[in-house]
Order: structure tokens, then sequence, then C-alpha cells
């Protein structure tokens, strides 16, 4: 396909995979509204049609609960094809059934972006309207997922971090006890080859985790003290770190001087709090679980996310680069979800290898910010022969290139359209 007919097809994927307003990350495997799915299909809408992009982004906003949170699915309709839908999950802090948990809040920065790149100034309006919701996710998540005040954030489930079976979560979750889960039956092994989804001992864990979330009617500040599950992760503190530095922007354009005071205080404990993350010994960030005090033992492909957070010593910049090159010399093509040189590396199954196209964009912007336009092009230029060859899958082999997982992908057309197609490279040079 010549890169015109991939830039139709990108955009017929986000029109057919439109429910009216929002959009699922493809049909079957996931068919409701994802939270971080859906900011960066706004992306993808953003580049051919404005309206639409904010309105997936406010229509996820509709689902916020009482207490600020946004849920990583909103269930807007029953679907049979999925499991756990919302009778399992159990929740009532919201207007529209949903999970109980979030994801990582990429909102702040993409609207960040709609607003910067409409001239027209009437963005502005929009933006103002999701600002203190934004607001209140955001303290949301310091208060519950950073009880402790450690300038670092924390999920509670696999699926918060949106890396589902990250090898990151395993000794956290085996020490999770099964408990009040009956009998069930999964559906995504339905959809796609089961070698490429997380184990039944891993599902067990997810529903014990949201068994022990029911037992305290998913009260927030209970979650956080009782929760079996709490682990300090990379990509939500360092996507998160970056969403202030956006969202302090937005603030200070629309005014609002004591907000954008309260997220500089933000921005500077998490600043200092990353620290935690730092894995010496590895020369990384890595997850740090609450629960046992243990930081994890690999590199998953959420540190050279520091990047893009803003952390960018001389330390952090020359580490990064090292490891960048290391794995750039193991595998074909970057960046795999984990270290390709640890035992846990599988390269095909579900976050324990494969490459996303959304995580390269935000590793990429994070080198490009620094300066290191070098590595910045490779992703993109590898993000756009993964989907040359291997079409609009949910993720891709770092070896082959080999599309796996959902196909027709939301997120990954989103990605094509705003970043790593050769027209939108074209244009923005
Ligand atoms: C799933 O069902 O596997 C999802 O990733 C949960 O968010």
């Amino acid at each position: 396909m010549s890169n015109s007919d991939l830039d139709q097809k990108a955009k017929s994927i986000l029109i057919e995979n439109d429910q009216g307003g929002y959009t699922v990350p493809t049909k079957g495997l996931y068919p409701y509204q994802w939270n971080w799915d859906s900011v960066f299909v706004a992306l993808g809408f953003a580049t051919f049609d404005q309206d639409r992009a904010w309105r997936e982004i406010e229509m996820l906003f509709q689902g916020q609960w009482r207490d600020g949170m946004v849920p990583h699915i909103l269930f807007r309709k029953d679907d049979p094809s999925y499991f756990p839908g919302p009778s399992v999950w159990g929740t009532d802090g919201g207007p529209i059934p949903s999970s109980g948990h979030s994801q990582p809040p990429v909102a702040a920065t993409v609207i960040r972006e709609l607003v910067d790149a409409d001239v027209t100034g009437q963005s502005l309006d929009r933006a103002a309207a999701l600002f203190p919701k934004l607001m209140q996710w955001h303290r949301w998540f310091l208060a519950y997922r950073d009880p402790q005040d450690l300038g670092v954030i924390a999920v509670i489930h696999p699926w918060e971090s949106g890396r589902d079976n990250l090898p990151d979560w395993d000794d956290a979750l085996r020490a999770v006890e099964i408990a009040d889960i009956g009998p069930y039956e999964r559906k995504d092994t339905s959809h796609v080859d089961p070698a490429m989804r997380p184990q039944k001992a891993d599902y067990d864990r997810y529903l014990s985790i949201m068994a022990a979330c029911r037992a305290v009617q998913w009260d927030p500040a209970e979650v956080a003290r009782t929760c079996p599950f709490f682990v300090a992760d990379p990509g939500i503190t360092f996507i998160f770190l970056r969403a202030n530095r956006d969202l302090l922007s937005l603030a200070e354009r629309l005014g609002r001087v004591a907000e954008a005071s309260e997220i500089r205080g933000w921005i500077a404990k998490m600043e200092s709090g990353a620290k935690t993350l730092w894995n010496e010994d590895l020369k990384a960030h890595v997850a740090f679980d609450e629960r046992s005090g243990k930081l994890t033992d690999g590199i998953s492909s959420a540190a050279f996310l520091a990047l893009y957070a803003g952390i960018r010593d001389e330390t952090t910049m020359a580490s990064l680069q090292a490891h960048f090159d290391r794995i750039a010399s193991k595998v074909r093509f970057l960046m795999p979800s984990y270290d390709p040189d640890h035992a846990s590396y599988e390269p095909l199954r579900y976050w324990r290898g494969p490459i996303w196209a959304m995580i390269n964009y935000m590793i990429a912007r994070g080198f490009a910010e620094a300066g290191d336009t070098m590595r910045a092009e490779r992703l993109r230029v590898d993000t756009a022969s993964l989907i040359e060859t291997g079409g609009f899958a949910e993720y891709f082999s770092p070896e082959t290139g080999a599309g796996a997982g959902g196909g027709t992908f939301s997120w990954t057309s989103a990605i094509w359209l705003s970043w790593a197609s050769p027209t939108h490279a074209e244009q923005a040079a």
C-alpha cells in the first residue's frame, strides 16, 4: 500500500470504530470506550476533524466519577463479547457504568496539543470547560494513588497502568491471594491467539483485586489503604508529570493563577519523587512495589518516558541513550515493551516484549525535546515500517515486525495519522 492509501485506511479505521462521538479501540476484543485509547484517538481525528477530536475527549469526561476519577472503561452499552463487564466491576461512582480504576492520564497533554494546533483560538473555550475536570482528576491521582506523598503514582491493578501484562507486575501479582472470584469465562482468548494474552493465573488475580476493591465499595481512600496490589509505575508517573506540565501551560493561558501555583507544587514534588523509582544497578527508572518496598529488576519501555516527563539530567539522558543503543542492537524494531536481555521478555505476549505505536510516539517526543532528533526519528521510521508491513495492529513483534493482538486498531491508526505517516512528517518538517 502507498503512504496515501495507508493515510486513507487509517482514517477509515477511525470512522469505522466510531460509535457516535466515542471510538472503540477495536471491534470484538475491546467493544467499549477506553480512557487512554480515546485520548490518543483524538490526535488522529484532529488531523481531519477538530470538532470530532474534542468530542472524543468530552465524551470520556462525561464518565468522570464524583470523586474526580476518570475510569479506564466506560460501558455505554452492554456487550456480551467482553469480560469482565459492568456487573463484575460492581461500581457506582459516576453517571455511566464503568470499571473501578483509571488509566494513564494523557488527556491534559493532548488537550494542550489540540489548543496549540488550532489557529482560530476557538479551542481554548473547549479547553476551559474541561480544565476543572482535569484538575479534579489530577488531584484524585495525588490523593489516592500517592497517599504517602512520595511524588510517584501507583496503580492498584495492572490494567490501571494500561500495560497489563508487564513482567514488572509479576511479583506483586503473585502476592495477591486468589479469592472471591468464582467460575468465570474469559472472552479475550476467543478474539485473539491465547499465546498473545495474559495467562489464567494472571486473570485469577486480576479478578481477585477487583473483588477486594468491590468489598470496600471502591471507596478510593479504602482502596489505597487496603488494595492487595499497589505498585508505583514509571509509566503512569512520567505520563502524569508530563500532563501536569501541559496542564500548567493551560492554566497560565486561561489565567487560572491559583491552580497554576498548585500545579507547580505537584511538578516540583514529582520531579524529586521520581528518584524513588531509580534503580542504580540498572541505571533506569523501574516500578516500585509500595506493599513490599521492592524495586523491580527490569527495564520497560516506560523508562524512556523520563525524557517525555522532562527529566533530562545528564545521568538519565546518557543512560537512556546507552540502553536505547543496546536494545537496538538486539532487535530489529524499537522500542520493545520489555528489555530483550531480561529473562521475562517474550516478543509476542501482551506487554512482555511487543512494540506499541503510541508508546513509541511518546518516547520519541521526549528524545526530540531533549535535542536527540536522531533517536526520535529512528522511532518514527520504525513505527512507520511496522505499520506498513504489519498493518494497523494492536502491537508488533520487535523481532519480525509482525502485527499481533487485535487488528484495525484505533490508536495505531491515530498515531500513524498524527505522527508516523511520512505524509505527516513531511508536512511537519
Ligand atoms: C483487557 O480486557 O485486557 C483490557 O486491557 C483491560 O483494560
